[in-house]
């Protein structure tokens, strides 16, 4: 549906074309521009609800043949579309904030993803400030998962003086040498930070607002590619 509640031209795609969301013509647009997942890739798929994600991820391996994994991670337990997926799909239900990195690892053959997608996002309540400031959070961890915390904890404005901190220490990051990281933020001051963290851990890192994002939405994707080995 539209912002106000009218079905816009994305919802009717979506469903006309078999998506469980308009959110699926985002991915669209990424992998067109950025083709960021290949045949055979394995794809970590972060806030995965309700799977639209999931569907254009499976389209996207090209067929059963050419291999690749696509695992989902939400909170609410998702159950694998039936259109435009097939056995490569997983999910798992869980909390990204707290799940341990060789956990999710487990469910790679090739013990590390090639693709991190976080397309997660809070409870929005309302209040810019405390909206941009739990996806950061949000974003950060999966910038963490994806490259480590020891390389995350090289740059200083990262580390929180007194923080405990809430996930467990394991260092090693999950994306593979070469492997693309899309993560969601709402536009905030703490898109400069990002901007600063990801540049030099990647080839390339550049920032899209999808067509399909609502007008009323401040969602903005950085797209970081080739990680560095
Ligand atoms: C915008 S939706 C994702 C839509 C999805 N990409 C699709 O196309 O179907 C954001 C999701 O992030 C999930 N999420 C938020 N915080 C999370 C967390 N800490 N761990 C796992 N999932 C989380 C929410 O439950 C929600 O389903």
């Amino acid at each position: 549906m539209s912002g106000a509640g009218i079905p816009d031209f994305f919802y009717r795609e979506a469903q006309r074309l078999g998506y469980v969301a308009r959110s699926a013509f985002k991915l669209l647009q990424l992998q067109e521009k950025f083709k960021l997942i290949k045949p055979g890739s394995s794809v970590l798929d972060l806030g995965c609800a309700p799977g639209a994600w999931l569907q254009v991820a499976c389209q996207s391996l090209g067929p059963p043949k050419n291999g690749g994994v696509v695992v989902g991670i939400d909170l609410k337990k998702v159950k694998v579309p039936s259109t435009h997926c097939d056995a490569r799909v997983q999910t798992v239900c869980g909390d990204v904030m707290n799940l341990s990195k060789d956990h999710i690892r487990s469910h790679s053959p090739k013990k590390g993803f090639s693709v991190i997608l976080s397309d997660m996002c809070p409870l929005v309540s309302g209040i810019k400030t405390k909206d941009a400031a739990l996806s950061a959070e949000l974003g950060m961890r999966a910038l963490d998962l994806a490259v480590g915390s020891a390389v995350l904890a090289q740059d200083a404005e990262t580390k929180e003086e007194n923080d405990e901190p809430s996930v467990p220490k394991d260092d090693n990051g999950i994306l593979l040498p070469g492997g693309n990281l899309v993560i969601k933020l709402l536009e905030s001051e703490d898109m400069r930070e990002f901007n600063q963290i990801c540049k030099p851990l990647f080839k390339k890192a550049s920032w899209l607002r999808p067509k399909a994002t609502r007008s009323t939405s401040r969602e903005i994707y950085l797209i970081c590619q080739g990680l560095v080995p």
